[in-house]
C-alpha cells in the first residue's frame, strides 16, 4: 500500500479539461483554448503550473538552472539522465552519448529493416491488421532488447512492463491512484531484478551490446555502479517502446486520414523523412514534460514559485500560431520544422536518432508492401491510459497488396 501523497505523482495525473475519450482522442482544440485563454495557469487539483505557448515551453526547457529535471522521485523509481542536473547530467550524458553514436543508430538500419519486412511478412496475406499490437509495439521492442543484448522472447514482458511505466489512472479516483501506483512499484521491482541478473552474467562475459559496453564505461576514471547501468537500462525501455509505437501508430493514423499523401509517399519516398518530423509535430508522442522551480521566477506574466512544478505542453506549442502558419494543418513541405517533441536544451531525446530511423523504416517499409491502408469501419479509437503519451490502443486497418 501506498502511504505518500499525491504530489509525487502530479505528472501522472489527467488534465481535467481532457475529461472524454473523444477529447483525449482530438485533445488539440482544447489546447488551442487553453493557449489564448490561460496560456500559463496554477491547477490546483494536480498542484502545478501548466505552460502551453511555444515561447514559455521553450523558456522553460531551456534553462535547466531555474528549471530542474530532479522531481520527487516515484517510490522506487531511481535516478536517471532524465531526472539530473548539470554537472552530474554532463557527466551521464557524454557517457551514453558513446553508446549512441550516429554510426552506432545508423548501422542499425539493415537490421531494423529486416525485422520490419518479418513483422509484415506475417501479416501481409490477410490484407488485414491492428498496427498497433502486429507491427508498433514489436518493432521499437525487438530493436531496443537486441540493442541491450536481453533475450528476444522476453519481449512481451518489455511491452507489459513500459505500458505499466507510462500509465496513469482514468477516472482519477483514490482507489484507481493507489491501484496504478502499486501497479508502477511492481513493475519496478520486477525490471530491477530482471536487469540485476542480466548485469551479474555480462559482468563475467565480453559482449558488444548495450549494457556490457556501459559496464565497460568510465567517467572521469570512475565505472558506473550496476544500479546505475540497471536504471539507465529501464529508462530505455520506458523512454524508447511506448513513444516509438506511437510515433509508428500515429503516422499510420495520418495516413489513413489523407488517402492522396500515402499515395504521394509511396512515390517519393524520399519525402518520409519530413513527414516524419510533421508527424512528431501534428501528433506528438510525448504531449508534456515535467520541471521543477528552483527559484522565484516570472513566466508568461505569471509569479512561480522556488519548488513549484511546472508541466511544459509541448504538444499546444506545437501548434502555436506565433510560431507555426496554419498549425493545424498538416504540411509535409513545413520548413523549418522547430517542433519540441523530442524536448529541447540539455534532456533533448537521446534516442531521437533511433526513433527517426525506426518511425522512417516502417513507414518506407509499409509503404513499398501495401497499397489504400484503411482504418476498418466501424472503429471508436480508445486513448492509451496515459496522461503525458499521446496515441491510441488498437489500429485495426484493412489494405491491398
Ligand atoms: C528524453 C521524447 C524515443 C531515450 C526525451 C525527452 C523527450 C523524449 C520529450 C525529453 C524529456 C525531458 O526534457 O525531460 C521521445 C519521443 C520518442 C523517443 C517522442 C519517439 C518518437 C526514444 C528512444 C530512446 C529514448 C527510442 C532510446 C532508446 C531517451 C532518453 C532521454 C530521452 C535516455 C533522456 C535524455 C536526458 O535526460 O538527457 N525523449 N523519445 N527516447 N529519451 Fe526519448
Amino acid at each position: 500500500m501506498v502511504t505518500e501523497g499525491k504530489d509525487r505523482y502530479a505528472n501522472i495525473i489527467p488534465i481535467a479539461e481532457l475529461d472524454s475519450a473523444e477529447k483525449r482522442i482530438h485533445p488539440f482544440p482544447v489546447y488551442n483554448r487553453l493557449r489564448q485563454t490561460t496560456p500559463v495557469r496554477y491547477d490546483e487539483t494536480r498542484s502545478c503550473w501548466d505552460v502551453f505557448r511555444y515561447d514559455d515551453v521553450h523558456a522553460v526547457l531551456k534553462d535547466p538552472a531555474a528549471f530542474s529535471s530532479r522531481r520527487a522521485l516515484a517510490v522506487r523509481e531511481k535516478e536517471t539522465i532524465l531526472t539530473m542536473d548539470p554537472p552530474r547530467h554532463n557527466q551521464m550524458r557524454s557517457l551514453v552519448n558513446k553508446a549512441f553514436t550516429p554510426k552506432v543508430v545508423n548501422d542499425l538500419g539493415p537490421r531494423i529493416a529486416a525485422i520490419t519486412d518479418e513483422l509484415l511478412d506475417s501479416v501481409l496475406s490477410q490484407g488485414r491488421m491492428d498496427i498497433v499490437h502486429d507491427f508498433a509495439v514489436p518493432l521499437p521492442v525487438i530493436v531496443i532488447a537486441e540493442l541491450l543484448g536481453v533475450p528476444p522472447e522476453d519481449r512481451h514482458l518489455f511491452k507489459e512492463w513500459s505500458d505499466v511505466l507510462v500509465k496513469g489512472p482514468e477516472q482519477n479516483t483514490d482507489e484507481e491512484f493507489r491501484q496504478v501506483i502499486d501497479e508502477k512499484i511492481k513493475a519496478t521491482d520486477e525490471l530491477t531484478a530482471y536487469f540485476t541478473k542480466i548485469i551479474s552474467q555480462r559482468r563475467t562475459e565480453t559482449a558488444e551490446d548495450l549494457i556490457s559496453i556501459l559496464l565497460r564505461s568510465e567517467i572521469e576514471g570512475q565505472k558506473l555502479s550496476d544500479e546505475e547501468v540497471i536504471s539507465f537500462s529501464i529508462l530505455l525501455l520506458a523512454a524508447g517502446n511506448e513513444t516509438t509505437t506511437n510515433l509508428i501508430t500515429n503516422g499510420v493514423r495520418r495516413l489513413t486520414e489523407d488517402p492522396q499523401l500515402q499515395q504521394r509517399l509511396s512515390q517519393t519516398p524520399e519525402d518520409i523523412p519530413a513527414f516524419i518530423e510533421e508527424v512528431l509535430r501534428y501528433y506528438p508522442p510525448v504531449q508534456a514534460i515535467g520541471r521543477v522551480a528552483t527559484r522565484d521566477i516570472e513566466i508568461g506574466g505569471q509569479r512561480i514559485k522556488a519548488g513549484d512544478q511546472v508541466v511544459s505542453w509541448v504538444a499546444s506549442a506545437n501548434r502555436d500560431e506565433t510560431k507555426f502558419d496554419n498549425p493545424d494543418q498538416f504540411i509535409l513541405e513545413r520548413k523549418p520544422n522547430s517542433h519540441l517533441s523530442f524536448g529541447f536544451g540539455i534532456h533533448f531525446c537521446l534516442g531521437a536518432p533511433l526513433a527517426r530511423l525506426e518511425g522512417q523504416i516502417a513507414i518506407r517499409k509499409m509503404m513499398e508492401r501495401m497499397k489504400e491502408i484503411q482504418l476498418q469501419s466501424g472503429i471508436q479509437l480508445t486513448p492509451i491510459p496515459s496522461p503525458f503519451v499521446y496515441g491510441v490502443k488498437e489500429f485495426p486497418v484493412s489494405f491491398r497488396t
